[in-house]
């Protein structure tokens, strides 16, 4: 079985740890506990470098196909969308008390191999990812959710 973990960090308060494990070619499954955020729908998204030199905005640039991890050249979209970007885990549902625990399973999200998300970036957004259905001019691009306003590394565990 292979492990990964991201400590997510932020100037604004958040914190957390998102936890991967992945059996063979199986399915990633995602284990993440943050607290400090907002009550309501966050989006969450693995993107392409995992560079946190200039806070979350060194994890990719908008408007490039390296903004969310994206191997496959696809639209973004959500999770169970067919055209969606390897890295459109949809949205995060924080409680009235700003704290969010959840568990995805997902299969674009492999811990080995050429499509490897280790040594990538989990975000999570200021607002609702409209998962590539709202109609702005962002949606297909990052589904128009705001600013990143916490991140982690995804680092391999032993
Ligand atoms: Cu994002
Ligand atoms: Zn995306």
């Amino acid at each position: 079985m292979l492990k990964a973990v991201a400590v997510i960090t932020s100037s604004e308060g958040i914190s957390g740890k998102i936890f991967f494990t992945q059996e063979g070619d199986g399915p990633t499954t995602v284990t993440g506990s943050v607290s400090g955020l907002k009550p309501g729908l966050h989006g969450f998204h693995v993107h392409t470098f995992g560079d946190t030199t200039n806070g979350c905005l060194s994890t990719g640039i908008v408007n490039w196909q390296g903004l969310h991890f994206n191997p496959a050249s696809k639209d973004h979209g959500g999770p169970e969308d067919e055209n969606r970007h390897a890295g459109d885990l949809g949205n995060v549902n924080v409680g009235d008390d700003g704290t969010a625990n959840f568990t995805i399973v997902d299969k674009h999200i492999p811990l080995s191999g050429p499509h490897s998300i280790a040594g990538r970036s989990v975000v999570f957004h200021e607002g609702r990812d409209d998962l590539g259905k709202g109609g702005h001019e962002l949606s297909k691009i990052t589904g128009n959710a705001g600013d990143r306003i916490a991140c982690g590394i995804i680092g391999l565990q032993e």
